[in-house]
């Protein structure tokens, strides 16, 4: 392993289909006034919002509404949530719901206190949270993100075309989350496919830096095959609970720092998705999945062992008696046809990515130098062209 490293996860996990059982004994830890953030209403036709309500009032709290948390949080609802929060003297967010939910209550966390603007402080300058910082509690219902055991907290600004990611510090990861595999059950398929690239995207991100012989590479790959197995299930059973909820606790490994650790990390794929994402607002997963096969296959030639590596482990192709060229072409090859079985997206056309966007988007994608390839302008426009 490489590098000095810190390793700490404050977030306690309560895994399992009784897991909502827990949330009453964890209540208990805070005051009464609890701000109940959720979605466009996905919870209250599925009727988790009414168990957790129930929980709520059972353990004599006040609870604070905040609904309407739309798909990639905007800056203008960031603001909204701030003012639930202060005026009320919110002593915990609880968040019900996806990355979206559970993201934007973590903004709202380190912002109601916050004395300027926090678009300004925490995503234009990057500015660690110095003020008071309400705890998060989750439940979540949409398995991707990772946001239920991370410091993630993904914002989108439509005036300024941009969204951009805040990695808090473990002060601001959720003090709880309840993570319950039938819960994910009403997801429409096209947001469980979503969610499982998103997962996958993680890996990848992480997994392709680095050339050391590294523990973090090992379990990566044994989450990527768990999860290309379980998705198989999922997409012909979405009631399969031992898929869901394998999948659900790769999510979760996938991206709580563990597999970070002693790695540099690319996360190019999530700035040019999350710029995309800033001019179309489609699925955060999508967003990925339409750009990384002409992303993966144009820094290959750099990262050529690892390719390699990636198909023999990840993918099971026999590489003998195969150039290494040929070997990683065959990896990438299996990728994209998982990628197109379980219905991915795999162009931007698909989600209303035009020409005159190009130069925008590119524009907005922050360049990450921890891969094997740093990209300047001109190759994220060929790669965003061969996406569309
Ligand atoms: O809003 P409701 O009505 O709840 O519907 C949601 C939403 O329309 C629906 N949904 C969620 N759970 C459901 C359900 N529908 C039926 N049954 C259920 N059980 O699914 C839709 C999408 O939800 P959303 O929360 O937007 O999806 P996701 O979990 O993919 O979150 C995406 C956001 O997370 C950010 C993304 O950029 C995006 O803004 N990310 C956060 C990260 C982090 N914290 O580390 C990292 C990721 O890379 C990502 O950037
Ligand atoms: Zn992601």
């Amino acid at each position: 392993m490489l590098g000095n490293f810190i390793y700490s996860n404050p977030t306690k996990l309560y895994f399992g289909e009784d897991s909502l059982d827990n949330l009453k004994s964890e209540l208990a830890n805070y005051g009464t006034k609890i701000q109940l953030v959720y979605g466009g209403g996905s919870i209250k036709k599925n009727g988790i919002y009414d168990q957790v309500v129930d929980i709520l009032n059972e353990a004599g709290k006040t609870v604070f509404e905040d609904p309407g948390v739309m798909p990639n949080p905007t800056v203008k609802k960031l603001y909204e949530g701030c003012r639930i929060a202060k005026e009320n003297d919110v002593d915990l967010i609880l968040a019900v719901g996806g990355g979206s939910t559970v993201d934007y209550a973590k903004a709202v966390s380190v912002s109601a206190y916050c004395e300027e603007d926090p678009w300004e402080k925490y995503y234009i300058r990057m500015e660690d949270a110095d003020n008071k910082i309400i705890p998060v509690g989750c439940v979540l219902t949409m398995v991707g993100t990772g946001s239920e055991m991370n410091g993630g907290a993904v914002i989108t600004n439509h005036e300024s075309k941009l969204k951009i990611g805040h990695v808090f510090g473990d002060n601001v990861f959720p003090k709880f989350s309840i993570l319950n595999p039938k819960f994910t059950y009403t997801l429409p398929k096209y947001q469980m496919v979503s969610g499982f690239y998103d997962i996958f995207n993680h890996i990848t991100e992480q997994y392709f830096s680095d050339t050391d012989d590294n523990t973090s590479d090992y379990i990566m790959e044994g989450l990527m095959r768990s999860l290309i197995y379980s998705s198989r299930i999922a997409i012909t059973n979405p009631e399969n609970y031992e898929a869901r909820s394998n999948i659900m606790w790769t999510a979760t490994w996938a991206l709580n720092t563990l597999v970070a650790k002693g790695k540099t990390t690319d996360w190019m794929v999530h700035m040019i998705g999350q710029s995309v994402g800033a001019y179309t607002d489609a699925a955060h997963g999508m967003t990925l999945s339409a750009v990384s096969m002409a992303y993966y296959r144009h820094i290959c030639p750099y990262g050529l062992a690892k390719f390699v590596r990636f198909a023999r482990n990840v993918w099971e192709i026999d590489t003998t008696g195969k150039s290494d060229e040929q070997a990683a072409a065959e990896g990438l090859e299996k990728m994209e046809n998982w990628m197109r079985e379980i219905g991915l997206v795999m162009n931007l056309t698909e989600l209303g990515v035009t020409e005159d966007m190009l130069e925008g988007i590119a524009e907005g994608s922050f360049i990450s130098e921890g891969g094997y390839k740093t990209l300047n302008h001109k190759e994220i426009i060929e790669i965003l062209r061969e996406s569309m």
